[in-house]
């Protein structure tokens, strides 16, 4: 099947989990901004609920209305073939996901989500990949604040260094901002995953075809005291520099031999040192199902943080690249990480695949490798920032 000849479907795009704390904000963004004519819909299990959120949308009638469940993967394979691009919502993906991504696949209908489990990444990989290839399906997982600013943040200070050289690039990530339930709930159960996770990598790596004449790599790097941000440098155990790992991999503007490292930067090293405590002891936690049920209770699905806790959240990624004699200095910016910029990311990534000319690719894709270029321009144009705050 052939890209061009999805424009008979119903909608150009339909969010699925809809009715969720960031899937209601991306149904807002959307319908803020969709341009005049966007054909799109929201999706999930209860109309009633549904119906509830198209009342408040601002022109909300013009969206339609889906009935489907994660369970029913019929209703899953009815979206996907009613939509050029289904964005969804409903997580943990590792519980919920993959039988969307099995009837995207098929239906070579694009496909997004705010994943931050590299279990299930890796899964999607070894599982529906191929297929979505053949129908011409771009699988696109992380498009949230995992992993959006990252990689495109990554590839942005790349395309700054000179062509054809190794290059080497560090993230330093900052951010003041709340979490939901659904972010909660995903983060618990991919703690209490290792194994599992561990596995799915080794799948992966024994499916993957090896990368001929170049070298790309992510090391996790060592706890330091970072003159260049003025900060302490803890590595960050996030998706993000597995999918930077592969933008990476799959474009050769990388250069012959790149190395990408990220951290978060905190100024203080009490807090350093606190913050890494805290994360061991919720990843010690999750281990034993009675602290991970009594711990999943304390933020409750659907819950999230208030608009005036998130209209003074924000966050700040800053990326040193080195390469060729050159050195560069970028950061990525905007408000609310989790939440409003992820709606926003999530909302124009959805446009950007339904509307732009994009580099023809299929199957499991990055943001950098399905849409590049064209997603930076679209994210500065709905204001977060891309900048180049030094070169030498
Ligand atoms: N990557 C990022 O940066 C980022 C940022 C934010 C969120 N996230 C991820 O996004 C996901 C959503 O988070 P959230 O806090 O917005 O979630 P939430 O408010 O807890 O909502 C969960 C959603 O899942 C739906 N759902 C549950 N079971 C379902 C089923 N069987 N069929 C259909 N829908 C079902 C719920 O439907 P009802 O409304 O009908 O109950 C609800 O809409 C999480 O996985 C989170 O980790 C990622």
């Amino acid at each position: 099947m052939s890209r061009q000849n999805r424009t008979d479907r119903p909608y150009d795009i339909v969010l699925f989990g809809a009715t969720s704390f960031t899937g209601a904000l991306t149904a807002e963004y959307l319908a803020a901004h969709a341009p005049k004519g966007l054909r799109w819909a929201i999706a999930g299990r209860s109309t009633e609920k549904l119906e509830r959120l198209r009342e408040r949308l601002p022109g909300g009638a013009e969206a339609g209305v889906l009935r489907a469940d994660a369970s029913d993967p019929d209703s899953l394979r009815a979206l996907a073939e009613h939509a050029r691009v289904v964005a969804t919502t409903v997580g943990p993906y590792v519980t919920y996901g993959e039988d969307l991504v099995a009837a995207c696949a098929d239906a070579g209908t694009d496909y997004l989500d705010l994943c931050g489990e590299p279990e299930f990444v890796d899964l999607m990989y070894v599982r529906h990949d191929a297929r979505a290839r053949e129908t011409g399906a771009r699988l696109v997982h992380a498009a949230g604040f995992d992993s959006i600013p990252h990689d495109l943040g990554v590839y942005f200070t790349v395309r700054q260094l000179p062509e054809g050289v190794p290059l080497a690039v560090e993230g330093f990530v900052t951010a003041d901002a709340a979490f939901s339930g659904g972010t909660f709930a995903s983060a618990l159960n991919q703690f209490a995953r290792q194994r599992e996770m561990a596995a799915a990598a080794r799948d992966r790596r024994r499916h993957e075809p090896r990368l001929v004449g170049r070298r790309v790599s992510a090391p996790v790097g060592a706890p330091r005291f970072a003159k260049e941000v003025g900060a302490w440098a803890l590595p960050l155990p996030t998706i993000d520099p597995q999918i930077v790992r592969r933008s990476a991999a799959a474009l050769d503007r990388y250069g012959p031999d790149f190395r990408y490292r990220q951290y978060a930067a905190v100024r203080h090293l009490p807090v350093a040192v606190g913050g890494v405590a805290a994360v061991g002891a919720l990843v010690a936690a999750a281990q034993v199902p009675p602290a991970r049920r009594w711990l999943s209770g304390r933020v409750r699905p659907g819950d999230g943080p208030s608009p005036e806790k998130r209209a003074k959240s924000w966050f700040s990624l800053r990326f040193v690249g080195e390469g060729g004699g050159r050195r560069v200095c970028t950061e990525v910016s905007g408000g609310d990480p989790g939440y409003d910029e992820t709606a926003k990311m999530l909302a124009e990534s959805a446009l950007c695949l339904a509307l732009d000319d994009l580099p023809r690719t299929a199957g499991q894709v990055t943001t950098a490798v399905a849409m590049g270029d064209a997603l930076i321009d679209r994210l500065r144009a709905a204001g977060i920032r891309f900048r180049v705050a030094s070169a030498r």
